[in-house]
């Protein structure tokens, strides 16, 4: 049965590019280069986790548990698939994030990465608990390849994501542009690591 608010037709697309795509893909970045900001323990969710790269990796260097949520029932059977064989803890679910976003408070660790859906940001902001972090990455307006979504609309303007995170600290932030020599560097995307005081 049809659950309501889903883009069925969205949600088939996302089914297919997450059945044709070879791997689970490579952790964000983000979460790569600040993993020592990490908590020792603690509530993780990887919001919009496609086949769970972020989730996955939480759970096999971490000692934080471990939830990841995506729209895509080929997506979350992938990665609870990956997850069994690396002898790792996910607790993985099919849930539309914008009809059930997370309950506030919930979250010592909120991830995302290449998703943006404005409407869901101040339940997102409300979802980390005092203290926690939210890690965010996601493709911006001024890019030097042709990565991510087409649309402008899905990608971010510049400095957009320290405006939705304003009442946090910001612990980290990066966002290159196309400035310099821009065969180098962390290109295409915004990252933010940030965290709500108590
Ligand atoms: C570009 S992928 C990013 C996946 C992963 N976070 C990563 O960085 O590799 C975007 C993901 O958002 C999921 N998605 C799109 N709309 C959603 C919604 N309303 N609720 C939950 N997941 C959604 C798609 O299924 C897809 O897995």
């Amino acid at each position: 049965m049809a659950e309501p608010g889903v883009d069925e037709g969205q949600r088939e697309r996302w089914n297919r590019r997450h059945a044709e795509a070879p791997d689970t893909g490579a952790p964000a970045e983000v979460l790569l280069r600040n993993a020592h900001l990490l908590p020792a323990r603690g509530a993780a969710l990887d919001l919009a986790c496609g086949r769970g790269a972020n989730a996955l990796w939480l759970a096999g260097h971490t000692a934080l548990t471990v939830e990841a949520w995506d729209f895509s029932p080929v997506a979350i059977a992938r990665l609870e698939q990956t997850a069994a064989v690396r002898g790792l803890r996910v607790r993985a679910a099919v849930r539309d994030v914008v009809a059930q976003p997370p309950a506030p408070e919930s979250c010592d660790v909120l991830v995302v990465t290449h998703f943006l859906e404005r409407t869901l940001m101040p339940a997102l902001c409300a979802a980390v608990r005092p203290g926690g972090l939210v890690l965010y990455q996601t493709f911006t307006r001024e890019a030097v390849s042709m990565r991510g979504p087409a649309t402008p609309e899905w990608r971010l303007a510049p400095n957009e994501l320290l405006g939705w995170f304003a009442g946090f600290v910001v612990r980290a932030y990066r966002e290159e542009g196309s400035l310099g020599d821009t065969a180098r560097g962390l290109r295409d995307v915004a990252c933010l690591v940030a965290q709500k005081m108590d």
